[in-house]
């Protein structure tokens, strides 16, 4: 059975955007009608690499309507709930995985306004958000182990989305599946069919050489199986 959702939003990848050229590049997805900012946050401990974070988030809510949506990869993801929040992110999503997680921090998340989510590595069994179901707005299927961006799509997460569709299904609720990492254009129409509801579009569809590619959120969007606005 396919179980395509209405509608799959689309957001573009902040950290694999030219971050000289950050409004500009922002206000071209904008008009290329992208539905939220991926916002990569990382500590160099939870993964070995260090990226976006509280003031780069204030920056590009100056620069931009569209909403930013923080993937949180550290350690004790807690601390950076409040400052992300302040800062204008409108969405969370921290690793079940990370040293200091618990359900408070999705509650937390809840609690500063933002949209709760939480994030799995790719070898992670599913069985750990089973009981947050109930809590999280959003579940972030990684499908590269996180840390970098330019990693080839791991396909063993294909299956991770039809397999998560199956738990939410029972729930009732509309929690949406989020696939991160390596999305190519073709790689999108198969995750829209098993039920993806977001996916984050980085260097392997939107981006070339740090540079946003005009017009490529329409094309990520038609590949998907959405109208394009
Ligand atoms: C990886 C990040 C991803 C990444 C996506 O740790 O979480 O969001 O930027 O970029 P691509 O699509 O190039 O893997
Ligand atoms: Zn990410």
């Amino acid at each position: 059975m396919l179980r395509r959702p209405a509608t799959v939003r689309i957001g573009p990848s902040l950290m694999c955007c030219d971050l000289a050229r950050v409004a500009e590049e922002v206000s071209a997805m904008e008009a290329d009608g992208a539905d939220f900012l991926h916002v990569d946050v990382m500590d160099g401990h939870f993964v070995p690499n260090i990226t976006l974070g509280e003031d780069f988030v204030r920056s590009v809510s100056l620069a931009s309507r569209l909403s930013q949506e923080v993937h949180l990869m550290v350690t004790d993801p807690d601390r950076f709930v409040e400052p992300m929040a302040r800062a204008g992110a409108k969405a969370c999503s921290a690793h079940v995985e990370a040293e200091g997680f618990t359900p408070d921090v999705v509650k937390h998340i809840a609690e500063s306004g933002m949209r709760p989510g939480v994030a799995l590595r790719p070898a992670t069994p599913l069985e750990y958000v089973g009981e947050l179901l109930d809590r999280v707005d959003q579940v972030l299927l990684m499908s590269v182990e996180p840390g970098f961006a330019g990693q080839r799509f791991l396909p063993e997460a294909l299956e991770r989305v039809w397999d998560l569709a199956d738990m939410i299904a029972p729930t009732g609720r509309a929690v949406e599946i989020k696939v991160d990492g390596g999305i190519t254009f073709e790689i999108a129409a198969k995750l829209a069919e098993a039920g993806a509801g977001a996916l984050v579009a980085g260097s392997s569809s939107v981006f070339s050489d740090h540079r946003y590619v005009p017009g490529s959120v329409r094309e990520m969007r038609a590949a998907s199986g959405g109208r394009t606005p």
